[in-house]
């Protein structure tokens, strides 16, 4: 279908966010990029870095928000905080290694950081689930790596 039929989520996971230490300049960026897009918003929400609570909140995005694509930002990395991969093994029924793998290829040509984020892409149920690290920068470079891709990967997964 059209863009505008499919409905996105943004979670942010942030320690120092759920806490009012840090403003969610990332989340807001990637609601303006997908808006941009054509895609229709239907849910944001902040979290801590908290599996079950990582859990809790892409089931409620796609089960009462109906999203058809939750785009997660933060907590990829290597710091013991650093839980947003795991999450995903509770709620993935299939992963899509391809968009994981291109992420990183193309942001090591940016940076050679890039090797750190743990991030990872994958199905549940007709959504699509996708991790970005948790910088603006690193948030909007990764997901303009898979934007060319994207329109097709929804119309696929439904
Ligand atoms: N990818 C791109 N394209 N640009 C970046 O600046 N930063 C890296 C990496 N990926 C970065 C990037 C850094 S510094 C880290 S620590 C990891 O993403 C994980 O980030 P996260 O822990 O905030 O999720």
């Amino acid at each position: 279908g059209d863009r505008s039929t499919y409905r996105y989520a943004v979670i942010t996971m942030s320690d120092k966010g759920v806490r009012g230490e840090r403003e969610d300049t990332s989340g807001a960026a990637l609601q303006e990029l997908l808006n941009r897009q054509g895609y229709r918003f239907c849910h944001y929400s902040m979290v801590a870095d908290d599996i079950e609570a990582i859990i809790i909140a892409v089931k409620r995005a796609i089960d009462e928000d109906g999203a058809d694509l939750v785009v997660t930002t933060g907590g990829t990395g290597v710091s013991p905080s650093d839980v947003t991969p795991e999450a995903m093994d509770s709620l993935f029924d299939k992963e899509v290694p391809g968009i994981a793998e291109a992420m990183r290829a193309t942001s090591l040509a940016i940076t050679p950081q890039a090797v750190l984020s743990r991030g990872r892409a994958g199905i549940r149920g007709g959504s699509l689930i996708i991790n970005l690290p948790g910088s603006r920068k690193a948030a909007l470079e990764n997901i303009s790596v898979v934007l060319p891709a994207l329109h097709h990967a929804l119309d696929k997964i439904k």
